[in-house]
């Protein structure tokens, strides 16, 4: 394959790097203020920014944005940045976590915990299983919280307060922990979801009044369906991707999101229809197969073509699967279906992933590696 002097001169500096990162400590820091499962480490985006330069009046997306990493790398680097993601909790967090962090949120905050201390004004959501997983104090506690969360008429102050409510809800629940779902008897009681709330809050307040001059460049999220998106969704020019899709059997977002769903009145069964890679479309009857995922990342790679400008790049990191007893190599089949969709791929990097990176510690899933694949449209 030919490559021109740019594109050899990316190679080179790509290969060089160290992408284990080896030495870094998890910092306390935005990405710290909501839990995400298989979230990038900031140092891949920013280390692809830096090093594939985007051309000036075009913007940085990523199609299956989550936490919104590579949007805040984006964004601390200066430059626009658009974030696709179907799960709406993700959204939630990408925009609070560009958005600028708006006075009174803390003062917000401590009113509608006073409020809703003795407010008797709320309805208990309906939501399956309830008792099950919420003690019934915790329940009211909750919903006396968000009626007051709702009441608040500045946007960036409500979003960020849904944040710290959502961001709290596994910890209030009986359901053991993130990552384990098995409902537990926990010593929690009602002023124990007040107290979290506004440690969460502070904890937001913290992290976000750091460096205000951050938040400049602009950031769009779309909350969609990727496959559905079309050129009309994005009216920027997009010249570089860097993103990490969803791949079988590897985590289930909607899954792990559910509840904060529920409690903020979104509907996480329509999400999980639509999620990639759900455990739950690949274990029922009828199941989805390795096939299916390629047709999905067919149709999201011919997007990224149309998309893209020419001379973009689009950087994927993918782990590979366990599908019904058989390993996967999902970084191949993107890499196959690149070069049918006429791109060429510049450099295929493995690095290796952490014991202690909580997210992907799962036992099915025994993920170890993954694959930086960086192609080129040419
Ligand atoms: C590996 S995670 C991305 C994590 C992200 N890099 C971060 O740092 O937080 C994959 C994301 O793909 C999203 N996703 C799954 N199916 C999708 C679809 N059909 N359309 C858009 N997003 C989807 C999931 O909700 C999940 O947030």
């Amino acid at each position: 394959m030919h490559f021109d002097n740019n594109i050899i001169s990316i190679k080179e500096k790509l290969a060089s790097i160290d992408w284990n990162f080896s030495d870094i400590k998890t910092a306390d820091d935005l990405n710290s203020i909501h839990p995400y499962p298989a979230k990038f480490i900031p140092q891949i985006p920013r280390t692809l920014i830096k090093e594939i330069k985007v051309p000036s009046g075009t913007s940085i997306l990523d199609p299956f944005c989550g936490s919104g990493t590579t949007l805040t790398e984006a964004q601390s680097l200066g430059i626009p940045s658009v974030g696709i993601d179907l799960n709406p909790i993700a959204c939630l967090i990408s925009r609070v976590k560009t958005q600028p962090f708006p006075p009174m949120f803390q003062e917000s905050a401590e009113k509608c915990v006073q409020r809703a201390m003795t407010s008797r004004n709320y309805v208990i959501p309906e939501i399956p299983n309830l008792n099950h997983w919420f003690k019934v104090d915790i329940q009211h506690a909750l919903a006396s919280l968000l009626h007051e969360i709702r009441s608040v008429n500045d946007n960036l102050i409500r979003e960020a307060l849904q944040l710290a409510f959502s961001s709290i809800i596994v910890r209030v629940s009986n359901q053991e922990s993130d990552t384990r779902y098995a409902a537990i008897e926990k010593n929690i009681e009602s002023k124990d979801v007040f107290n979290l709330f506004l440690s969460a809050c502070k904890h937001i307040t913290k992290v976000k009044s750091e460096n205000p001059s951050r938040y400049l460049a602009p950031v769009t999220v779309l909350q969609k369906d990727v496959l559905t998106i079309t050129n009309s969704d994005l009216d920027q020019r997009i010249g570089l991707v860097i993103t990490s899709p969803p791949y079988p059997n590897a985590y289930e977002y909607w899954l792990y999101h559910k509840y904060r769903m529920w409690w903020l009145g979104y509907d996480p069964i329509n999400v999980k229809e639509h999620e990639i890679g759900a455990r739950a479309h690949y274990f029922k009857k009828n199941h989805q197969t390795v096939d299916d995922f390629k047709n999905q990342m067919e149709v999201f790679l011919s997007l990224m073509r149309k998309i893209v400008i020419k001379n973009g790049f689009i950087c994927i990191v993918i782990g590979r699967s366990i599908i019904h007893g058989q390993y996967i190599d999902n970084a191949s089949i993107l890499e196959e279906l690149a070069m049918k969709c006429k791109m060429d791929v510049v450099i295929k990097i493995t690095r290796k992933i952490p014991s202690n990176r909580k997210s992907f510690n799962l036992s099915y899933a025994k993920i170890k590696e993954e694959t930086i694949l960086v192609l080129h449209n040419k």
